[in-house]
């Protein structure tokens, strides 16, 4: 077992100034997303999604960003989910994008909706076919007997629907986050690391630098 007290390294792989910031926050994500895909880090789109329902017990699971524009970051997921009801009791949630490889994280927060069914639609259609009949086995996040309940489920599906014909369960789809916040994180010498923030502010993104 390693010592974690003296589990520690310098970041010193780059450096963020005011001056290289893109005022559009979404350019920004669009510029370091690129690097990142480029970095060859695994799983660039993976990130850590946090919300908190009425219980004020804020939980963080790993979801994969499937789009993201002016418009907001979307993914997918199973509305029944636990994710799903404290969505639907606070639709309010973060985003981490922890871009270890660049020595960078991004943190993107901002209010919740539900994509419109249309949009579920297209991006379930996109799925492999496995993957459409694992939305229909999977009771996401609820309790399960054993590992040969969801087999079976599994079995079940694959016989009931054709490949070709697989519709979206009603209770699987997307959802848009749309950013009144950003952080950009670069890790610096002897822990200056660089921190900007964009503050979505009448309608005009301000931009400040925050202490590490
Ligand atoms: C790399 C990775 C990617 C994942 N991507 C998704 C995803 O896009 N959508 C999803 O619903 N769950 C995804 N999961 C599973 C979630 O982390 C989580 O277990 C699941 O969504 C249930 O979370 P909940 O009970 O908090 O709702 C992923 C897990 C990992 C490790």
């Amino acid at each position: 077992m390693p010592d974690l007290f003296s589990l520690r390294r310098e970041y010193s792989m780059g450096a963020l100034s005011f001056d290289d910031l893109d005022r559009n926050p979404v350019h920004q994500f669009q510029k370091w997303f690129e690097q990142i895909c480029m970095s060859g880090m695994p799983d660039p789109t993976s990130m850590i999604f946090s919300s908190c329902g009425r219980d004020m017990r804020p939980s963080a699971r790993i979801l994969l960003l499937k789009e993201f524009s002016d418009e907001g970051f979307s993914f997918f997921s199973h509305y029944q989910s636990r994710k799903g009801s404290q969505i639907q009791e606070n639709p309010y949630g973060s985003m981490l994008f922890a871009w270890h490889f660049l020595e960078r994280q991004v943190r993107i927060e901002g209010k919740i909706e539900k994509q419109s069914e249309k949009k579920s639609d297209q991006y379930f259609e996109n799925r492999p076919v496995t993957s459409r009949i694992g939305a229909w086995t999977s009771p996401q996040s609820q309790e399960i007997p054993s590992r040969a309940f969801l087999e079976e489920r599994e079995k079940e599906f694959t016989r009931q629907f054709k490949p070709d014909a697989i519709p979206r369960p009603p209770g699987w789809g997307g959802y848009i986050l749309r950013p009144d916040r950003f952080e950009f994180w670069q890790g610096r010498e002897s822990r200056l690391h660089d921190r900007f923030e964009y503050r979505l502010e009448g309608g005009k993104w301000k931009i400040v630098r925050l202490a590490p």
